[in-house]
């Protein structure tokens, strides 16, 4: 079932999550609806909080760049409590997009590389490091967990410039080809 996605404005996005216990009724189907949302969206992430669901999940799908990227093949990925244990490399720039901030595209810098630990389908722990495309991916969707957004990691300046785009947002008026759920005015 594809889920609307909660847009800017929405209280979801700004709250501390809840851990995923073991036994969370309805688990896989969740995982498999937000799988169809992201396919929708054509994004490459989504975290609980953009389905309106404080809770400490998200999937990640790089097979939809995987015409350009072929390493991304089949790379279909979820994550149950994710944390960022470490970060590595030096802080580079890249335009990041997200689905609850329709047609916003800005630099954020992040470090390049980052050590996450999660739980996956069957509840087995893992801790990974990831680097490149990846890397940035987590990082962008572990924030959601934590109650952040892209724009927080932004320049004071670049967020007053965007001012004007976000009032949009959050008051509808915006283009989008996914289903979105707005906030209560
Ligand atoms: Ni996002």
């Amino acid at each position: 079932m594809i889920l609307p996605v909660y847009t800017y404005g929405h209280t979801v996005l700004r709250k501390e999550t809840e851990e995923v216990e073991q036994g969370y009724e309805g688990l896989s189907q969740l995982i498999d609806d937000m799988f169809e949302t992201l396919r929708k969206t054509e994004g490459v992430g989504l975290a609980a909080p953009q389905v309106g669901l404080p809770l400490r999940l998200m999937v990640v799908d790089l097979d939809i760049i995987a015409d350009e990227q072929p390493e991304f093949k089949g790379y279909l990925r979820s994550y149950i409590n994710p944390y960022i244990e470490e970060t590595g490399g030096p802080l580079v720039p890249y335009e990041e997009g997200c689905l609850s901030f329709p047609g916003i595209h800005e630099k954020v810098m992040r470090p390049s590389r980052v050590r996450v630990s999660w739980l996956d389908n069957d509840f087995n722990e893992h801790d990974e490091w990831f680097e490149g495309f990846p890397a940035r991916v987590m990082q962008h969707e572990i924030d959601h967990l934590d109650g952040k957004c892209f724009i927080d990691r932004m320049s004071p300046l670049r967020r007053q410039m965007l001012k004007k785009s976000l009032s949009l947002i959050q008051a509808g008026r915006f283009n989008c080809d996914y289903k979105v759920k707005l906030p209560k005015k």
